[in-house]
């Protein structure tokens, strides 16, 4: 992200007094609130003289954490990860700076039960999901109302079918909340909106160019039990069908950052999917981003899955 922005940021990983720790170097404000959101901040130090000083970390988290780490199911996408995706999706977008100011309008196409959008109302982020599986569309239904009641916050919930041309597509979920009453009483709220539809098919339920960032967490080709691949066990053939529609959806210098199963779809097929729909690969097969190593966040979830992502942009 301070990449992206234009910051000139030195990072070195270093060891004190046994724990590991990342040293970060530069002089810009911005970068304090820029370290402050990556998804592996825990703390920071300011240091001095060889003593580290405990620093509050400068993050916008409007809502309470046990919005995103409440809710346990076979086939959740880490939370932890879910910021990761959403960080270098968007910073690698035309706006970065969107992420940080809280003006961004995010999509996540193949949603489940709404880890993007728990983690994006969390941090004050307009949202919309997509999920085919009526399940988890009334889980999350379920859980967000409970959720917004038991910690008192002033919100309008509305449940309704998606109908066009006479044919009923699907359902929809809008809610609308804020931090505070005084935030509700301003105008200044979120927007969440979970569509139970067909991903390939949005054009038909989403106004065209809408969204800054689409970001999801692909099916990763294994059975998760009642959740997760059930709907579409390949990942490409989805997104062949799938992509014409995130396009139009897309503004012109949006990103869309997958998250993928290296055992069941290679790189390069992705990257060759990606750019046949009208997006070029920014971090990817054969186009590490700046500062990055291509494989940078390859990692083992478990013995099935070999989790990579890719982020490419429309225009
Ligand atoms: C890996 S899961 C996403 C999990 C989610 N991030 C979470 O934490 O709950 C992939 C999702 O893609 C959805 N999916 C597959 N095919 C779809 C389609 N054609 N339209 C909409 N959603 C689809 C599945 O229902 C599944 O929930």
């Amino acid at each position: 992200m301070a990449d992206a922005l234009g910051l000139d940021a030195r990072v070195r990983p270093v060891t004190v007094a046994g724990v590991d720790y990342l040293n970060i170097e530069g002089d810009d404000d911005l970068l304090t609130r820029v370290v402050s959101e990556a998804s592996g901040a825990f703390a920071l130090f300011g240091s001095a003289d060889g003593l580290l000083r405990p620093t509050a970390l400068e993050r916008r988290r409007p809502y309470s954490d046990d919005l995103v780490t409440i809710q346990k199911y076979q086939g959740k996408t880490n939370e932890q990860f879910t910021h990761l995706l959403l960080n270098v999706t968007a910073a690698l977008a035309k706006r970065p700076q969107a992420l940080l100011d809280g003006s961004l309008h995010v999509l996540d196409p193949m949603c489940g039960r709404g880890t993007t959008l728990n983690t994006c109302l969390l941090r004050g982020i307009d949202v919309t999901g997509v999920d085919l599986d009526k399940k988890d569309f009334e889980a999350y239904q379920a859980f967000i109302a409970t959720w917004l009641r038991s910690h008192r916050l002033k919100h309008e919930i509305d449940a309704s079918q998606v109908r066009r041309e006479g044919r009923t597509l699907g359902r929809a979920l809008e809610l609308e909340t804020a931090p505070t009453k005084e935030d509700w009483k301003a105008g200044r709220t979120q927007q969440v909106t979970y569509l139970n539809v067909d991903t390939t098919r949005l054009e038909r339920v989403m106004r065209r160019t809408s969204v800054d960032v689409v970001v999801a967490d692909t099916p990763y080709g294994v059975q998760h039990g009642s959740h997760g691949d059930k709907l579409d066990r390949s990942p490409v053939q989805l997104l062949e069908r799938a992509l014409p529609s995130w396009h139009d959806t897309l503004r012109t210098g949006g990103t869309v950052g997958l998250a993928y199963n290296r055992h069941v779809v290679k790189p390069a097929e992705l990257a060759d999917v990606l750019d046949a729909h009208g997006f070029s690969v920014v971090h990817g097969h054969g186009a590490p981003a700046a500062g990055l190593d291509e494989g940078a966040f390859r990692h083992r979830v478990d013995a099935s899955i070999d989790r990579d992502i890719v982020v490419a942009r429309k225009g």
